[in-house]
Formats: structure tokens, C-alpha cells, sequence
């Protein structure tokens, strides 16, 4: 009796252990034989879904001796287009809370800008808001999109993100705050709207 108890035992603790490998083993070794599987959002801390409301004062400072915004290329008929058309310019332009650039430092726009219009001054727009403020140093937001500059409102999507930005999605206006036609500094206040976990 106590003989066949432990043979059904044994048995009984084989089954399991080939069940085990056969239930448990795709998921052990996940990371190297499987190209792509579904996940829990559970799997990412994913919790609930939430809208932000970001607004800060971005700096494109072009002239004098520390410009924020260079132009690293252009096209040779650029010079002759009331529209820049052509221009590529590369800024690292501060974010502020107020529209003092000696206010509070919130994070930057790091990116490009190029003039993509050749009937009004129209910028194809592709950077990253890289900010620095508490929770949020860090993290990222990248814009992809059309900016008119001479428009009142310009909207720009937000296409993704980074940090606790992950997953992001929305979109941002653009107002310019100020503008020094003499030099081209701008001044542009911009309200931020973003779902994202
Ligand atoms: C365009 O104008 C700038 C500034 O006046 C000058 O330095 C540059 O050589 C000009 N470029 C062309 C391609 O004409
Ligand atoms: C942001 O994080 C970096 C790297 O962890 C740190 O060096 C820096 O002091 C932080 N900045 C602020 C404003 O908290």
C-alpha cells in the first residue's frame, strides 16, 4: 500500500514537473526565442491613462555672441527666398516658465527646424522637449510638425515620448510671445496637451 502510494506519487511528481516545463518554458525563454508576444498592460506598471496640461515660454535665440539656433545649412537659392526656403537650422532653445529667459528653466527644444514653405514662412518642425523640472527631468516629448510662424495659433502633434511620457500622444500651440524683427530672436509661449500613463 505504502509501496504504491510513492509509485503513484513519483509518477504523479514527473507528470508535473513535464507539465511545468511544458506550460512554463515559452515564457522562460521569452527574451530569446520569441520575436514578439501580447502583454498585459499590468506587465508595464501601466496604470491609468492621463491627460497633462504642460505651458512654459521657449527661447529661439538667434543672434548675439550665444545663439541658441544656428542655421548649419541651406540651399544656394535660399538667400534669394522671402521665405528662407531651404534653410535647415539646428537649436537647443531653454524653456522657461515665464517669458524671461532669466525665469525658472523648465527643459529645452532640442532639434531642427527647416523652411519647407516657398509661398509663406512655413518650418517643418522635428525636436524633442527635453525637460528638466522635478518628475519630469528627464523625460521627453517629440514633436513632429508644420509651424507658419507668422500665424496667430500654429498646432504641432506630439508623436511620442519618453520617462513618464512613455506612450504619449497630443498636441502643442505655439504663440509667439514676442519677436525682434531687427535680430529674428522669438519669444513663443506654448500650451502642451499630452495623454500618456
Ligand atoms: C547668403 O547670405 C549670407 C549672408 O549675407 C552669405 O554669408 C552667404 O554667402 C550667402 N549664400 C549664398 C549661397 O549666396
Ligand atoms: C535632473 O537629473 C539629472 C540627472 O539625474 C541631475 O544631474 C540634475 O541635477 C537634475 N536636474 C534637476 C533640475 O533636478
Amino acid at each position: 500500500m505504502a509501496k504504491s502510494f510513492s509509485v503513484s506519487a513519483f509518477l504523479l511528481f514527473t507528470y508535473l514537473i513535464l507539465m511545468n516545463i511544458l506550460i512554463f518554458s515559452p515564457q522562460t525563454t521569452a527574451k530569446s526565442q520569441y520575436f514578439s508576444r501580447i502583454l498585459s498592460p499590468a506587465t508595464l506598471a501601466l496604470k491609468r491613462e492621463k491627460l497633462s496640461h504642460l505651458h512654459f515660454y521657449f527661447h529661439d535665440i538667434v543672434s548675439g555672441r550665444n545663439p541658441t539656433a544656428i542655421r548649419v545649412a541651406q540651399a544656394a537659392m535660399t538667400n534669394q527666398s522671402a521665405t528662407f526656403f531651404g534653410a535647415v537650422v539646428m537649436m537647443d532653445d531653454p524653456l522657461t516658465m515665464r517669458p524671461e529667459l532669466s525665469s525658472k528653466l523648465v527643459g529645452r527644444a532640442q532639434g531642427i527646424y527647416a523652411s519647407a514653405s516657398q509661398s509663406e514662412l512655413g518650418f517643418l518642425m522635428a525636436l524633442n522637449f527635453a525637460f528638466t523640472e522635478g518628475k519630469y527631468n528627464g523625460s521627453t516629448l517629440s514633436v513632429l510638425g508644420r509651424n507658419t510662424a507668422l500665424s496667430s495659433v500654429r498646432e504641432m502633434p506630439i508623436v511620442g515620448g519618453s520617462g513618464v511620457f512613455r506612450f504619449a500622444r497630443g498636441y502643442a500651440q505655439a504663440r509667439t510671445h514676442t519677436i525682434d524683427f531687427r535680430t529674428g530672436d522669438a519669444v513663443v509661449e506654448y500650451n502642451v496637451y499630452v495623454f500618456h500613463y
